[in-house]
């Protein structure tokens, strides 16, 4: 095997304890509360910020519905947020008119894949159910 000789550009002018420490300093906790079938145990994942709740949690295993592929047109992505709702980009009238037929709407209520994480960490509660299994049992 042989050796890389290329300086290397990060190490070059920072420690890699300068850089961990950056590295921290951008991403943002999320917390998802347990969830019977989605996440029993409940999940603790850290994303970079700009990214969708719904994104951050397919990319964290956490299977999240989102039947319409996250094009704002359904609301099984909705999520509850139990702490950082205020952070949070204002919802458009799109998405108020679709968490009007959420399962379990309440005022911290968004759609996750209308959410973009900011740097503030974030509790997120997975409702029950969603409005698919609403309709499908009743
Ligand atoms: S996945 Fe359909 S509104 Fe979010």
């Amino acid at each position: 095997m042989r050796a890389c000789r290329k300086p290397c550009p990060v190490t070059s002018w920072m420690s890699l304890n300068e850089v961990f420490t950056q590295v921290d300093e951008v991403m943002t906790q999320i917390i998802f509360l347990p969830h019977e079938e989605i996440c029993p145990e409940g999940a603790v994942i850290e994303v970079e910020p700009g990214i969708s709740i719904c994104d951050a949690a397919l990319r964290n295993g956490i299977e999240i519905e989102h039947a319409c592929e996250k094009s704002c047109a359904c609301t099984t992505c909705h999520v509850i947020l139990r702490e950082g709702f205020d952070t949070l980009d204002e919802a458009d009238e799109t998405e108020e008119d679709l968490l009007d037929k959420a399962w379990g709407l309440e005022p911290e209520s968004r759609l996750s894949c209308q959410s973009m994480v900011g740097e503030e960490d974030l509790v997120v509660e997975i409702p029950k159910y969603t409005i698919n299994m609403v309709s499908e049992h009743h």
